[in-house]
């Protein structure tokens, strides 16, 4: 999906000016007006004011942060993400020591949003991320 793929198309050449490069190039590359507002939104908030409307732009705003404690924790683990369990995961989710950089008030606001609550979110999330363990590097040593 496009906006999965691309929603932090300029982080790497901007970091500190996140979703300040996106606008336009994409939209010159012919990625649809939607797609492009779903990435921008992503950032409500912190680097951009276009507010997540759409489920599925409350979805990425959401599991953008949320993945990062998701892939940290599954990183800890032999099995990597395969053998992670909601229970797990929600632990580490309520130490706010671990996984530190990821905030865990954003998530809770795009939960908000979406109506639904962490764990429900977290576990769809865990669900998706599986069959792309080996991708994403979280298939562990096993
Ligand atoms: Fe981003």
């Amino acid at each position: 999906m496009a906006v999965g793929m691309l929603h932090d198309y300029d982080y790497e050449k901007y970091p500190d000016e996140h979703l300040q490069h996106t606008e336009k190039p994409l939209l010159d590359a012919g990625l649809p007006e939607a797609d492009v507002r779903a990435i921008l939104s992503h950032g409500y908030g912190i680097c951009t004011d276009v507010e997540p409307v759409t489920n599925m732009e409350k979805s990425l705003f959401t599991v953008d942060e949320l993945t990062g404690i998701i892939q940290a924790c599954a990183r800890m683990r032999p099995l990597g993400i395969r053998d992670l369990e909601i229970k797990s995961f929600m632990k580490k989710f309520k130490d706010k020591k671990f996984a530190a950089k990821c905030d865990r008030e954003l998530i809770l606001k795009g939960c908000e949003m979406l109506g639904m609550d962490v764990k429900e979110v977290a576990e769809i999330a865990i669900e998706g991320m599986r069959p792309h363990a080996e991708e994403l590097g979280i298939a562990g040593n096993g």
